[in-house]
């Protein structure tokens, strides 16, 4: 369990209940499903084809991410442990099924987390790869003119709350929800540095514990998927009135450009 500023400050603000269910800690990276039937993932998802999503990567630490460029994943900043020289970190990618013979396993070389980051807003990382990734990359939005409608979240994170990590890649449509409505349900929102998504009256679609770091995206005017956000912490997960929050893309796509030139990509 990593024990992030995040979860210190909640902890000791909001008791060992609330400590778990606004947990930043990523899922477990071994735990897989053993029956033949996946149950959805991401909660109140369905099964992804395979290819629809072709920037999608699972990372060994249980986070998602999503391909800058083909040597790069972007994934959230809980996910990592700092900045600097780290081979320990696999990437799988290409694969719906993370048990795939044909999964394209690649190891980090170097991680950045943003920098400034205490567990409070600035929730991405950039991680470089060994290797290139030969898949198809996601490109990420650099003004607000898509923060905004229906946006699409994937993971092989649970399926539900406190639930296990999952073999195949699930998705799930979620609508923009403003920042004054996210405000009202957390008060610690960084509303510049975060964006909000998800069935605010009803609940039961969200992304979940694992899904943490992968790409919360929708399509451009030209049709071209573009990424709005990073999966990063809710209270529990598709709970009514307690959206997913996610890094806004958007306010760090000058830094997470800057950080991919100084990771030389
Ligand atoms: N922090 C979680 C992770 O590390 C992601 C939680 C997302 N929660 C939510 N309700 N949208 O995987």
């Amino acid at each position: 369990m990593r024990n992030t500023l995040k979860h210190l400050k909640r902890a000791s603000a909001l008791g060992a209940v609330a400590l778990a269910a606004f947990s930043l800690t990523p899922g477990s990276a071994n735990a897989q499903p053993t029956g033949p039937e996946p149950s959805p993932s991401v909660v109140g998802g369905t099964r992804a084809a395979q290819g629809e999503f072709p920037f999608m990567v699972r990372l060994s630490m249980g986070c998602g991410g999503a391909l800058y460029s083909q040597d790069i994943v972007l994934t959230a900043a809980h996910c990592v442990d700092g900045s600097g020289p780290d081979t320990s970190i696999t990437a799988t990618a290409g694969v719906v099924d993370l048990q795939s013979s044909s999964a394209i396993k690649v190891k980090s070389t170097e991680v950045l987390q943003a920098p400034g980051y205490n567990g409070t807003g600035k929730d991405w990382a950039l991680i470089k790869l060994a290797e290139p990734i030969d898949q198809p990359t996601l490109k990420i939005a650099d003004t607000t003119a898509y923060n905004k409608g229906d946006f699409t979240v994937a993971g092989w994170g649970a399926a539900v709350e406190g639930g296990g990590q999952q073999r195949y890649l699930l998705k799930a449509s979620v609508p923009f929800v403003d920042d004054a409505t996210c405000k009202a349900a957390y008060d610690e929102l960084v509303t510049g540095e975060e964006i909000c998504a998800g069935k605010i009256a009803e609940g039961g679609v969200d992304t979940c514990q694992g899904d943490s770091g992968g790409p919360m995206f929708r399509k451009d005017d030209g049709g071209q998927w573009i990424q709005v956000g990073i999966v990063s912490w809710g209270e529990g997960c598709a709970r009514p009135g307690k959206p997913g929050v996610y890094t806004e893309v958007s306010t760090f796509a000058k830094d997470i450009k800057a950080g991919a030139t100084q990771l030389g990509g």
